[in-house]
C-alpha cells in the first residue's frame, strides 16, 4: 500500500514557549504532562487505513457502543524519544515496537499497522511537537501509540472499524524515588495471564487485571507485584508493566524465557545482547521463585532487576512476600545493572556509538 498521506491542523490552544519551558523545567514524572498535538489514523473494513492527520490533544468522540468500551479491544505501546547533545531527536527500535503492535493486533482482532506507518505516526508527532522533547538528564518523550475497535455493534467479533492514535509525554523518572531500588511484592493470589491467554499481548486488559494485586502491594510498602506463571504458580514471569533479570555472582545473567504468557520486551531483549556483549552467560529459562529466594540468601544471586520502556533499569532491592522477604531496601543498586543501565542510555541518548544500529532519527 502506498504510504498515508498525512492531513495536518495545528492547535490553536498549543502552550506558548514559556508555558512549555514552565513545564519541563518543573518533576516531570511520567504520564503526567501531553504535548499540544496526536496523531490519529482511522481503519475500517472497508478501506483500510485511511485519514490520517496530526490535530489538537484533546477528547476522543465514541459511540457508546464501540467494541473497545464493551470487550476491552484495545492495544498499546510504549516507546520513547530522546534528545541527543547536538538537540537531534531519536528513538530506539521502533521496527520492533511496530512488529509487537502487530502480534497484539493479531491477537485482540484489530487490524495490522505497516510497521513503516509506526515509525511515521512517531515522526509525524515530532515534526509538530520536537519542543516537547525535553533534554535533562535521562528525561526523554514517551510516546503512547494505542489503538482501539471502534466499531458501533454489540455483538463480538473481530474489528470491523478501528483507530490508531498516538499521544507524547515528556517523562522523567517512572518511580518517584528515582534509580534507587524498588521492593517487590510477590502476587500469590492472582495472575495477570493465563496459558493461552493474552499475557504476551500489549493490551489494555492484562494491565487492568494487575491493578488490584498491584494496590496490595502499595499497602505493604512495595513498588510493584512479582506475578507468577499461571499453570504451576511456581515460575517467575514479569512485574505486570516489567519483566525481570537476575545476576548472579559467578557472572550468569538469567530472565524467565517468554512463555506466550510474558511481555516480549524490547528492553529485555536489548539488555539480553548488552550481557552477551559483555561476555555475560546469558540464560533464558524458567526460574522459579524458590531459586530467586535461596540464591538471594546463599548469595549466589547478586542483583536483581526490572526493565521496561518507562522503567529502563531499576533495581530491586527487596522481594517480600506473605511470611518472607529476603535482600537489602537499602543496599546499593547492583555494579552490573548500573552498568548496564549505562550503556543501554548512553547509547539512547547517542553518547557512545550505536553498535547494533538501534537508533533511529526522528
Ligand atoms: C512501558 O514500559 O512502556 C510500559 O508500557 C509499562 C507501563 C506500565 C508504563
Amino acid at each position: 500500500a502506498a504510504p498515508l498521506a498525512y492531513q495536518v491542523a495545528l492547535s490553536d490552544h498549543a502552550r506558548s514557549a514559556e508555558q512549555r519551558a514552565a513545564i519541563l523545567a518543573g518533576e516531570l514524572g511520567f504520564g503526567r504532562h501531553f504535548t499540544d498535538h496526536m496523531v490519529a489514523i482511522q481503519w475500517d473494513k472497508a478501506n483500510g487505513w485511511h485519514d490520517a492527520r496530526v490535530h489538537a490533544y484533546g477528547p476522543l468522540a465514541l459511540d457508546p457502543a464501540a467494541s473497545v468500551l464493551h470487550y476491552g479491544q484495545e492495544i498499546f505501546e510504549g516507546i520513547k524519544a530522546y534528545r541527543h547533545a547536538d538537540g537531534s531527536i531519536w528513538t530506539f527500535r521502533p521496527d520492533a515496537n511496530g512488529a509487537r503492535l502487530q502480534r497484539s493486533a493479531a491477537r485482540l482482532t484489530l487490524p495490522q499497522l505497516p510497521v513503516a506507518e509506526f515509525t511515521e505516526s512517531l515522526r509525524q508527532l515530532i515534526a509538530v511537537d520536537h519542543a516537547w522533547v525535553p533534554s535533562a538528564a535521562e528525561s526523554s518523550l514517551y510516546f503512547r501509540p494505542f489503538m482501539i475497535a471502534t466499531e458501533a455493534f454489540l455483538g463480538m467479533r473481530a474489528a470491523q472499524a478501528a483507530a490508531y492514535y498516538v499521544i507524547a509525554s515528556p517523562a522523567g523518572a517512572y518511580f518517584a524515588k528515582g534509580v534507587a531500588p524498588v521492593s517487590i511484592w510477590l502476587s500469590e493470589d492472582y495472575a495477570r495471564a493465563a496459558k493461552g491467554g493474552t499475557g504476551a499481548a500489549k493490551c489494555g486488559g492484562n494491565y487492568a487485571a494487575s491493578l488490584l494485586p498491584q494496590m496490595e502491594a502499595q499497602a505493604l510498602g512495595c513498588s510493584q507485584v512479582l506475578f507468577l506463571d499461571p499453570v504451576e504458580g511456581k515460575y517467575l514471569e514479569e512485574l505486570g508493566g516489567m519483566n525481570v533479570f537476575l545476576v548472579y555472582r559467578d557472572g550468569r545473567i538469567v530472565t524467565p524465557a517468554l512463555s506466550g504468557s510474558i511481555l516480549e520486551g524490547i528492553t529485555r531483549e536489548s539488555i539480553l545482547q548488552l550481557a552477551r556483549d559483555r561476555g555475560l552467560q546469558v540464560e533464558e529459562r524458567k526460574v522459579s521463585v524458590d531459586e530467586w529466594k535461596d540464591g538471594v540468601v546463599s548469595g549466589e544471586i547478586s542483583e536483581v532487576f526490572a526493565c521496561g520502556t518507562a522503567a529502563v533499569i531499576t533495581p530491586i532491592g527487596q522481594l517480600k512476600g506473605k511470611d518472607f522477604a529476603v535482600g537489602d531496601i537499602d543496599a546499593p543498586a547492583g555494579e552490573v545493572t548500573m552498568a548496564i543501565r549505562k550503556e543501554l542510555t548512553d547509547i539512547q541518548y547517542g553518547r557512545v556509538p550505536d553498535r547494533h544500529g538501534w537508533l533511529v532519527r526522528l
